[in-house]
């Protein structure tokens, strides 16, 4: 296994590529390519930059270029449904382009010539990224109160592991009413965000197993700037470093 591990924010990628073994970095297509031993695991690490066609060039290059065999993306989002709150954590059970739309052509969300509208991520990375990231949230709630999250007010003692559908756009949703119009039409929803699926169609047509985590930064809704800026600079690095360690302790074992 050669595993590739894709971040949306530089702050999740820092300590991942400072806990590796024997790091080389190649630069290639404005992007750094780390690779190395991660936890036993021969891992190559790189941030996507943002959105579905960023998301989709890193998933190919990755593949094509640096042979990884799997690949696990981590990244914060935007709760899509009122039982996903800020500060758990969202595991794909599939991912769909919620701004993809060639109808009368083809029915909305299907991305033409695959016949799907979801593409489901790989059962046995997901159950191990699950449980990663549960394991991750049971060691946060034995660990003394940490103050500056405390004073922050996150609440992320209550945090969860959900699994479900993830939605993708090119769009950083920050309207109630838009999220409401989405959850309307995926009443499955639970987490928006910018990159996913575009790496779940290029795994998929590319035959490579992957699987998605992101931690919810915000309720897509007016405040959804400010507590994703909040959120990213506090949280969301110890999330993707403590969920990838177990990630790579389980995959190893
Ligand atoms: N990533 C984090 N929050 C998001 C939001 N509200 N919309 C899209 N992507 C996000």
């Amino acid at each position: 296994m050669r595993l590739g591990i894709i971040s949306a924010l530089h702050e999740e990628q820092q300590g991942l590529i400072e806990a590796m073994q024997g790091p080389v970095s190649h630069s290639h297509g404005m992007r750094e390519y780390t690779l190395g031993t991660l936890w036993e695991i021969d891992a190559v690490c790189v941030l996507s930059r943002i959105g579905k066609v960023a998301a989709a060039m890193t998933a190919s290059i990755l593949v094509e270029k640096y042979g990884v065999t799997h690949i696990v993306f981590t990244g914060v989002a935007g709760s899509g449904d009122p039982k996903v709150n800020v500060g758990d954590i969202v595991v794909a059970e599939s991912l769909l382009q919620h701004d993809m739309d060639a109808s009368p052509l083809f029915p909305r969300f299907e991305v033409p010539l695959t016949g799907l509208q979801r593409f489901g991520s790989d059962l046995v990375l997901s159950e191990a990224l699950a449980g990663a990231a549960e394991q991750f949230l049971r060691q946060q709630a034995e660990k003394p109160a940490d103050s500056a999250l405390e004073i922050e007010g996150f609440g992320l003692q209550h945090a969860r592991v959900h699994r479900g559908m993830i939605a993708s756009g090119d769009q950083f949703i920050s309207s109630a009413a838009h999220l409401r119009q989405l959850k309307q039409d995926l009443p499955d929803l639970l987490a928006v965000e910018m990159e996913g699926a575009a790496v779940a169609q290029v795994c998929f047509e590319l035959g490579v197993p992957f699987t998605v985590m992101r931690t919810i930064s915000d309720n897509a809704n007016e405040e959804a700037a400010v507590d994703f800026m909040r959120f990213v600079q506090t949280v969301a690095s110890r999330y993707a470093f403590g969920v990838v360690k177990n990630l790579c302790q389980r995959l190893a074992a």
